[in-house]
């Protein structure tokens, strides 16, 4: 098999690394070149200027590296971008499912084709390492194929129901809200803005999408994928901008039918309870987590420090599945740390865009932030016992570089609840599974969870009465990061989520359409 058709996904052990590492050589090459252009926002499939100030896309690699200039939009083009929404809508619900079906099925086909130069495109833009930014865009593809499956499936959801009269017709048809503000983060840029639109736009939704100010690069590319697929010009418009100017309007504007976001807890409780001010709305948010990871004394240790080091530290903790907490049976806390530290130590750090390096930097300056208040906080109500540096030197002096931490801290400290998104990963001693469940949840979140542990009676309990919604036993390949459409539904719980029902999964579709009953009487 060669590179170009085998499938990575952010578990990857068994790629043909040779042939996938010179095909990602000339995709860096080939974005590289690409660097430094100005990009307008794409509005009824035209281009249209800002006169403000335009969003400079820097890598955190090198932040002296210019990757685009993008238009920064206003509260008058999110206007222009929910009319256009609104006129092309119509016409594309009004098509046959299967019609959509095969416009969205093109899309994850040109993700695919071009999946190398999305990926190098998310190394530079997100500091991925090379099997994460292609993981990102294998997943895109595949969102897009198991949210058509669904539809597929259900046959359009349109379903015959049972008859009261003899003389009476009763049909059941999903259909959509009208337009979506979809609003998405900077982690992983193409698959959940990917996720999100295509299930939005599967059902017969208008999209009006807005990047995330880190990375609009990646979004655009997104722009022209659906477009190149064959979706109608209004039916996906780009609104890159800063989210101080154009979020608000975005969900606040009355032609909005709904939103979906995935981002902070706080963006999504001021989201969530602005939007429904004239009737209800659906607000479909995935807000984040504080995800632990339980190691009880029967774990394989060596899996657990593995799968620790792997979900707390791969794409520097900048995911919202990542570990950042672990309680550890006291009875094996020493010989747990020290493998954990033994294998963060041998991570190989720099440069993400070079073969072999692991971990990059952190996204941006607030990042790198809020990272130094946790280690300073750390060093005053715990013991740091690894990293707590800026990285320095070479390649490191060019961007956000900032050491992989681990501390141990009592546990009424903060960095056992807050979310930081940064590399830091609280740890504590516990001495049972009862306290171990009893810590996790605590916290306000409710997304990933993890355990290792031999003894069945404890996995069962762990599932039965942990507060998350994506639950992973023995994972050495990240103890709760990893999620793939089909496999894993995304979901989080508490304040880490709002309908119940996770990206990834087989009901996540339907939450972008409204049930309308039909009755006919004959005769
Ligand atoms: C996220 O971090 O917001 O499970 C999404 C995972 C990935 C991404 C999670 N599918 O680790």
């Amino acid at each position: 098999m060669t590179a170009v058709q085998q499938k990575v996904t952010y578990t990857s052990t068994n790629v043909d690394l040779d042939g996938f590492h010179r095909s990602f050589d000339e995709a860096l090459a080939r974005v590289r070149k690409e660097a430094g252009k100005s990009y307008p926002l794409y509005i009824a499939g035209k281009a249209v200027e800002s006169d403000r100030e335009p969003i400079v896309d820097v890598s955190p690699i090198d932040t002296s590296l210019i990757l685009g200039r993008f238009a920064s939009a206003t509260p008058a083009h999110v206007d222009q971008a929910v009319k256009a929404a609104r006129a092309a809508q119509k016409a594309w619900a009004a098509r046959p499912w299967q019609e959509r079906v095969k416009i969205l099925r093109r899309a994850a086909e040109l993700i695919r084709e071009r999946k190398f130069d999305l990926a190098a495109i998310m190394a530079y833009e997100v500091g991925k390492n090379r099997l994460e930014a292609m993981g990102d865009a294998e997943e895109s593809a595949d969102l897009i194929d198991y949210y058509a499956q669904q539809v597929e499936d259900h046959h359009g959801f349109t379903r015959a129901m049972a008859q009261m009269t003899p003389i009476e017709r009763n049909t059941e048809v999903l259909r959509p809200y009208g337009v979506f503000a979809c609003i998405a983060p900077f982690n992983f840029p193409l698959a959940l803005s990917t996720g999100m639109s295509s299930a939005a736009l599967l059902c017969g939704n208008a999209v009006n999408y807005k990047p995330a100010e880190d990375t609009p690069w990646t979004g655009l590319k997104l722009y022209e994928v659906y477009r190149d697929a064959g979706v109608p010009a209004g039916v996906f418009n780009f609104v890159s901008g800063h989210g101080r100017e154009i979020g608000d309007p975005l969900w606040q504007n009355p032609g909005t039918d709904g939103v979906v976001f995935t981002g902070s807890k706080e963006v999504g409780m001021r989201i969530y309870h602005g939007l429904s001010s004239a009737w209800v709305k659906p607000c479909l948010m995935e807000l984040g987590g504080k995800n632990a990871t339980i190691v009880m004394d029967s774990a394989d240790l060596d899996a657990a420090a593995e799968g620790v080091m792997r979900s707390a530290f791969g794409l520097q903790n900048q995911k919202c599945s990542a570990t950042s907490r672990v309680y550890v049976h006291q009875a094996v806390a020493q010989p747990f740390l020290e493998k954990l530290i033994e294998k963060t130590k041998a991570v190989k750090m720099g440069d993400v865009t070079q073969r072999d390096v692991w971990y990059g930097p952190v996204i941006n300056q607030k990042a790198v932030q809020r990272w130094e208040g946790a280690v300073a906080q750390a060093k005053k109500e715990g013991k740091i016992l690894y990293g707590g540096d800026r990285l320095k030197g070479d390649a490191f002096d060019k961007g956000h570089f900032v050491a992989p931490t681990i501390a141990t801290l009592p546990l009424e400290s903060t960095l056992f609840r807050e979310e930081l998104f940064a590399p830091f990963l609280a740890v504590a001693p516990v001495a049972s599974l009862d306290q171990a469940l009893a810590e996790t949840n605590k916290a306000e979140y409710g997304l990933t969870a993890g355990l290792f542990s031999k003894k069945q009676e404890e996995i069962d309990r762990f599932f039965d009465e942990v507060e998350a919604g994506v639950c992973y036993v023995n994972k050495k390949s990240g103890a709760t990061t990893g999620a793939w459409p089909g496999a894993q539904p995304f979901t989080g719980w508490k304040g880490s989520g709002s309908t119940g029902k996770g990206g990834c999964g087989p009901w996540y579709v339907q939450q972008f359409m409204r049930e309308q009953s039909r009755t006919v009487v004959q005769g």
